[in-house]
């Protein structure tokens, strides 16, 4: 039997060896260990690729989004609102910061229901933090629209859509800062955890930047108080050498993600449609099944790797007990949370393990 890996961060490895082996060896040489030149020449190639003015390197998604709420002043007695659908850390930046998170529900290709938002919003509203989930950009044009009548910052969660793109403008360029991850598992991905912040606003770029580096405005003055959230050399190299791969990743797994659409039996398997001017980077392939956990485990007996992004939802966790939501309060995120698979999509995959895994979830419905 043919078996499908989820992820294959070996081969990737493997393939790239002979490149970033000399190009890790290099920045250790350097001897200049955080911060300097590679992390700078990231920060370029990155603000080039994605048509942005400043990218701020971080230590994470995480950090990005923390980072972005702080420079943004949002804290105790603020709002944000969010998607309870995304992966923990989005909901988790806005209760660091110390704002409240604001659920909106979403549509069915998983982002954020722009009247969802709108009915949302209250006077202690003071951002709407869409999440690019699966690499998919949100109702961006009306999420815009919506801040802008109601005087609202836009903190993009681009965290999934490196690459992505919305009639021609990039994930993360899009609203007033957009939140990177550059974790292990993502499209651009670091050997460790990294992240970055992208934005065209240069007041708040330079406050970021120090925010990053204990509120260091130069080497001995602390202009406010910050946390240590820095890329490092080795990361950027790394990353500097894979950003000139990523069209490429992005393509290939457009080209999965196609084949998958063509094959699968669309009586028994929901694939998002691509809406006009979407350019979707595919982190995930998600699709939306009946009987979800019985196709999973038949595909693991298979051999085929999938996961689920994700099974619980935020807003019932149990670290959010205190926000009072119980199920029932998402109806499209808690429908969703039972029937999305996250089917292999990796750029290392063939046509034929794509039609494996396709076959075998039509047999598997026949
Ligand atoms: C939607 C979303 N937001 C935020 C994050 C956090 O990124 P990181 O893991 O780099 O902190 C992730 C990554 O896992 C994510 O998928």
């Amino acid at each position: 039997m043919r078996s499908v890996p989820y992820v294959n961060l070996a081969t990737q490895w493997a393939e790239e060896r002979h490149v970033l082996a000399p190009a890790v060896e290099a920045a250790l040489a350097s001897g200049q260990w955080v911060g300097g030149p590679l992390v700078e020449q990231f920060e370029q190639a990155a603000e080039t690729y994605c048509g942005v003015a400043h990218i701020i390197g971080v230590a994470s998604g995480t950090d990005a989004l923390i980072l972005s709420l702080r420079a943004l002043d949002i804290g105790p007695g603020d709002e944000v609102i969010t998607p309870p659908n995304s992966f923990v850390a989005s909901t988790a930046a806005i209760i660091f910061a110390g704002a409240t998170p604001v659920f909106a529900d979403v549509l069915p290709d998983q982002n954020m229901d722009p009247a969802a938002i709108e009915r949302a919003i209250t006077p202690r509203t003071k951002a709407i933090m869409p999440v690019h989930l699966t690499g998919r950009i949100a109702a961006m044009d009306a999420i815009m629209e919506i801040a802008g009548r109601h005087g609202l910052a836009v903190i993009e969660d681009a965290a999934q859509a490196m690459g992505a793109r919305l009639n021609g403008r990039s994930a993360g360029a899009i609203g007033t800062v957009g939140c990177f991850s550059a974790h292990p598992l993502k499209n651009l991905n670091a050997m460790g955890d990294a992240g970055f912040v992208g934005t065209n606003d240069d007041a708040l770029a330079a406050r970021l930047r120090r925010l990053r580096n204990n509120g260091l405005m130069d080497r001995n003055t602390v202009v406010e108080w910050g946390v240590v959230s820095r890329l490092d050399n080795v990361q950027a190299a790394v990353l500097l050498h894979r950003l000139t791969g990523l069209d490429d990743v992005v393509a290939k797994r457009r080209h999965n993600a196609a084949r998958y659409t063509e094959r699968l039996n669309p009586a028994f398997v929901f694939v998002p449609p691509t809406e006009p001017g979407q350019f979707n980077a595919f982190h995930t392939f998600v699709v939306q099944v009946d009987r979800r956990d019985e196709l999973q485990a038949y595909l693991t007996a298979k051999g085929i790797g999938t996961a689920i992004h994700y099974p619980i939802p935020i807003h019932l966790q149990p670290a959010a007990h205190s926000l009072g939501h119980g199920a029932g309060s998402f109806p499209v995120t808690e429908a969703q949370a039972s029937r999305i698979l996250s089917l292999p999509i990796n750029q290392f995959l063939t046509d034929a393990d794509i039609d494996t895994v396709a076959d075998a979830i039509n047999g598997f419905y026949a």
